[in-house]
């Protein structure tokens, strides 16, 4: 066992960490950008699942709404296939020492290091008021990292910034009350790194342009309808690098990928028509995840009493490191 680390197990498995706000249907962007590597990443390390219901609090400020969207992120997060037998799948807000670290972490970290982050520049170019929560996001986001002394952070490309701040964090921390936490990896799929949205944008809950990953066979057509294209006829040659569409087949369209390529090259496909086979394709691919969906959703007191076992062993670990940081910052002796 290592002490240093005050590892409770002697497993020599990687740590691995991520969450998802609860902020909204889960979309094929989540999915592929995340979702699908927490399910392959399972097995081979010892993994933690958080639901970052603190982190969504900057956006959602209702509580009936809040409380119905974590229930239904933690019933996906079971759809796609995480398994409670095999990792830790828990609610941010049942560990008090997330938001405790994440208290230490503001007092050694600056004003103008936070202004640099991608999303504090996104929100003030557009001139949004931004909480002092959303401002703070890194560093709840380190200490969700750090507290498990993670070894990789399964994540989109948008997340890979926040993911450095956490390493920043965990060595500044170290050079000042000395070797405490690990330094974390991001992990992205480069090849999906960003799944584009609807309108070309990367696919986001908050630009209204998802095809929610649970979705019904009709709002599937209908919204793979309204994919932007350029206006190409149906017998102009299209390149399939700048197009939307063509950009989703490449998740879906593992069979018949190559053949609509060819069709976009030579001009003999419409993008009704491709959008047609992106539609359908999706289709098959949701369908049995949807059903999975529908069949744990029977269960909710299940789903609760899984994230509740999850907060348990999770609370531990978080515990004993707060131990440790504690003591190396004289906050207790
Ligand atoms: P959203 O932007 O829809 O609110 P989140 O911020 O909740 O999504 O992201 C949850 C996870 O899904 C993160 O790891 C993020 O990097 C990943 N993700 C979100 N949107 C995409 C996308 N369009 N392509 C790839 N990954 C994505
Ligand atoms: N910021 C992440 C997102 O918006 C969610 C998140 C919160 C997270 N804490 C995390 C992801 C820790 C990975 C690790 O998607």
């Amino acid at each position: 066992m290592n002490s240093r680390y005050n590892l409770k197990t002697m497993s020599t498995k990687k740590i691995l960490l991520s969450g998802i706000k609860p902020t909204g249907r889960p979309h094929i962007g989540n999915y592929f950008g995340a979702m699908k590597q927490f399910v392959e990443l399972q097995d081979a390390h010892d993994s933690f699942y958080m639901i970052a219901n603190y982190h969504g609090l900057n956006y959602i400020q209702n509580g009936p709404e809040m409380a119905d969207l974590t229930l239904n992120l933690a019933i996906d997060y079971l759809a796609v296939g995480l398994d409670p037998a095999k990792s830790v799948i828990f609610k941010q807000s049942d560990i008090p020492e997330h938001t405790e670290l994440a208290w230490i972490f503001d007092t050694i970290t600056t004003m103008p290091y936070l202004m640099r982050a991608h999303a504090f520049k996104d929100a003030e170019a557009k001139n949004k008021e931004i909480s002092v929560g959303a401002f703070n996001y890194p560093m709840l986001m380190a200490a969700d990292i750090l507290i498990y002394d993670t070894d990789v952070v399964p994540v989109g490309q948008d997340q890979k910034q926040h993911v450095e701040y956490a390493r920043d964090t965990a060595e500044k921390f170290n050079r000042i009350f000395g070797e405490t936490f690990k330094l974390p990896e991001p992990k992205i799929l480069e090849d999906v790194a960003v799944v584009p949205g609807l309108d070309g944008q990367k696919m986001s809950k908050s630009y209204n342009n998802t095809i929610p990953l649970f979705a019904e066979d009709n709002e599937i057509r209908a919204l793979c309808m309204k994919i932007v294209t350029d206006s190409k006829s149906p017998d102009e040659p299209k390149d399939p690098s700048t197009d939307n569409i063509f950009a989703l087949h490449k998740l879906f369209a593992l069979d018949n990928l190559a053949e609509i390529e060819t069709r976009y090259r030579e001009g003999k496909i419409s993008y009704k028509e491709s959008k047609e086979i992106l539609a359908d394709n999706i289709i098959k691919f949701v369908t049995p995840l949807r059903e999975k969906r529908k069949a744990i959703a029977t269960d909710p007191a299940k789903v609760k009493a899984i994230l509740a076992e999850g907060g348990e062993k999770a609370r531990a670990r978080a515990v004993a490191k707060m131990k440790d940081v504690k003591e190396k910052t004289g906050l207790s002796f």
